[in-house]
């Protein structure tokens, strides 16, 4: 049986994962492109006749929302594709929606899931960090991109394999979008990845491949890209290889400078670094001579501040499960001897190092930190954790075990650390009752 790809609906409250809820017959439909109490035309996307929900995309907007803005990325924007028989890229699925309005509707999300998975009650604010555009575009120091069967720079539709070529990313730092990397063929390559560091630093460009040693072709494209380090790598085997200036960027982050590897993690938006190290350190209260965990390390970047904070007489257990990552932590925090940096799973570590903390800080990935890690550092003996979270959700519920496990929520802030989007970054305080 088909259904109708086309349906007049009148939209309900947002839902985590950047989309509002509707109904049809009784049936939940996810509608991304759409904002409460409008009414669409939404073409749906995933239908299925014995699916709990469907998925559609407003393409047409019958009422606009007082918040509906135009959209400043053409190829995110869901009419302007829908008109062009496409479906918008990802990426940008906050677009449409006036910039303090998508604050709001964060937030409004961030009290419903902390309210549903972790029982806590609480109005949330969802601050704009504090150099942000007025646009906010121009913040993504990191960008991937697919690569098409034809070599273009391209990036998929929402959920789907279907890849749309790309002449422009407004959301990543101008530095990036001169390189017009869109106008080279991408032979033999599967995906781009693309890292600015800080200053003038030059820019990685990262070319994913299975080739290994990579051919020809692609040390010739390394080549033609002008003013920037090239690398490829092999996710499978996880082999780097320099074809041309360095395989890592350089980031400067209060005085502290770190080398972060092609593969390894660093926050996405330019003012992340800065922003999230000022609200750790301003949760976490720590004074010389005390015993920190910075769990989830990636290349060092909450560690650095932790150890100045603590001086020569405090000590750092920093732990990152990536080797890449951790290398890079091992070369950053060099030279400091309170710091001992530690390659492994953060709940492998803590099972058989039982460490005895004054407090811990803890970034997960965006799955959380789980039951076993959360109870593992309520045992530590710390008299406080901050969370710092990408994902309200998984903060949610592991909110709900350190509860469990008789800590509260202390203080909270969340930061728009992802315009245009329907992510956010938030920095919470977790202690004893
Ligand atoms: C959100 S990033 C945070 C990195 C760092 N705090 C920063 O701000 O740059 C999470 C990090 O956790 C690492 N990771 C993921 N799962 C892990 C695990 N089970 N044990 C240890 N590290 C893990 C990832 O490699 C990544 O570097």
């Amino acid at each position: 049986m088909t259904h109708t790809p086309e349906l007049e609906l009148t939209i309900g409250p947002p839902a985590h994962g950047g989309h509002c809820v509707a109904r049809h017959q009784g049936r939940v439909i996810f509608v991304r492109h759409a904002l409460p109490g409008e009414v669409v035309r939404a073409r749906l996307t995933e239908h299925d006749d014995d699916a709990r929900f469907w998925r559609a995309d407003a393409t047409d907007i019958v009422q606009p929302s007082p918040d509906r803005v135009n959209h400043p990325w053409p190829l995110a924007d869901a009419v302007l594709a829908g008109m062009r028989g496409i479906r918008p890229v990802g990426g940008a699925e906050f677009g449409h929606i006036e910039l303090s309005a998508q604050r709001r509707l964060k937030a409004d999300i961030f009290s419903e899931q902390l309210a549903r998975l972790g029982k806590v009650d609480r109005a949330v604010t969802v601050e704009p960090v504090p150099d942000e555009s007025s646009d906010g575009l121009g913040w993504r120091t990191r960008v991937g991109f697919a690569v098409d069967a034809d070599g273009h720079l391209s990036m998929h539709e929402h959920r789907s394999a279907t890849l749309i070529p790309v002449a422009d990313m407004p959301l990543a730092v101008p530095v990036i979008n001169r390189l017009a990397l869109w106008k080279l063929k991408f032979e033999g390559v599967e995906g781009v990845e693309v890292a600015a560091g800080s200053g003038d630093d030059e820019p990685l460009v990262l070319l994913r491949t299975q080739q290994d040693p990579p051919g020809g072709l692609i040390r010739a494209l390394a080549d033609g890209i002008p003013g920037v380090s090239v690398a490829a790598w092999n996710p499978e085997t996880g082999s780097l290889t320099q074809l041309r200036g360095r395989t890592w960027v350089r980031e400067v982050v209060g005085g502290h400078s770190f080398r972060v590897t092609g593969e390894g993690f660093w926050q996405i938006h330019r003012s992340a670094p800065q922003v999230l190290t000022d609200a750790v350190l301003e949760g976490l209260d720590t004074r010389p001579g005390q015993r920190v965990a910075d769990l989830y390390a990636g290349a060092g970047l909450f560690t650095a501040a932790l150890a100045e904070r603590g001086g020569e007489t405090g000590s750092v257990l920093s732990v990152e499960g990536s080797p890449a990552a951790s290398r890079d932590a091992r070369r950053n925090l060099h030279g400091q001897s309170q710091v001992d940096i530690v390659q492994g799973r953060v709940e492998k570590v803590l099972r058989e190092r039982r460490p005895h903390l004054d407090a811990v800080v803890l970034d997960p990935p965006r799955a959380g930190a789980g039951k076993d890690v959360v109870r593992a550092i309520t045992g530590t003996g710390a008299k406080a954790a901050v969370y710092v979270s990408c994902d309200p959700a998984s903060f949610a519920r592991d909110v709900a075990y350190f509860a469990a496990a008789g800590w509260r929520l202390g203080s909270l802030r969340v930061f728009d650390l992802y315009p245009h989007t329907h992510h956010m970054e938030s920095v919470a305080v977790l202690q004893p009752a």
